[in-house]
């Protein structure tokens, strides 16, 4: 499996991390990829940092990339299946494409579901079971996708494409 290079999508959810004081906050990110958004929570003074992934092989090179911060922790999990704690702090830039793009190969990196938004759905569901108390969740959704099911949720940064717009949703 690829594992994802750090686009567009990355550096707009990582630029919301970091105008975020992380000072003692325990952070999780799930779907971490190349580790790009977990290493810049650790830079951001997350107290510890929990980086999770489906594909092993990101576990493998998110691994390498935080493996000089005794904070950081790496292992496989599908979605929260894995995790054990709580958190202040839990982010996702998930696939968020619909599936039936004429694209094959690597869906876990894009194929967000039928309609781009089920795995984002489903984190919004899970995650609440693992913030803290105060706690906040951030994800990234595009426009391409159908958006509707998050009209209650504030968009705190977006991003303009030449072929999409970029959001990211905040929670909690
Ligand atoms: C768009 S990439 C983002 C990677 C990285 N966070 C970044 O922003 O550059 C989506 C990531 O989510 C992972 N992923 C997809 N479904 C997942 C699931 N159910 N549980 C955990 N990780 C998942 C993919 O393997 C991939 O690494």
């Amino acid at each position: 499996m690829t594992v994802y290079r750090p686009g567009e999508d990355t550096y707009l959810l990582a630029s919301v991390i970091e105008h975020k004081d992380l000072k003692d906050l325990d952070c999780l990110e799930i779907g971490t990829g190349s580790g790009f958004i977990a290493e810049k929570m650790l830079e951001n003074g997350a107290q510890k940092v929990t980086a999770v992934d489906i594909n092993p092989e990101a576990v493998e090179k998110a691994s390498e990339r935080l493996s000089g911060h005794e904070s950081a922790e790496v292992f496989r999990s599908d979605m929260f299946q894995n995790v054990e704690e709580k958190y202040d702090i839990i982010v996702f830039n998930p696939p968020y494409l619909p599936s039936e793009a004429s694209r094959i190969g690597d869906e876990e990196i894009w194929a967000g579901g039928e309609k781009g938004v089920e795995a984002s759905e489903k984190f919004v569901e899970e995650a609440e079971d693992y913030l803290k108390e105060g706690g906040e969740a951030f994800f990234v959704a595009s426009s391409l996708s159908e958006l509707e099911v998050f009209d209650d949720l504030e968009v705190v940064d977006s991003r303009k494409l030449w072929f999409e717009e970029l959001f990211v949703f905040k929670f909690k």
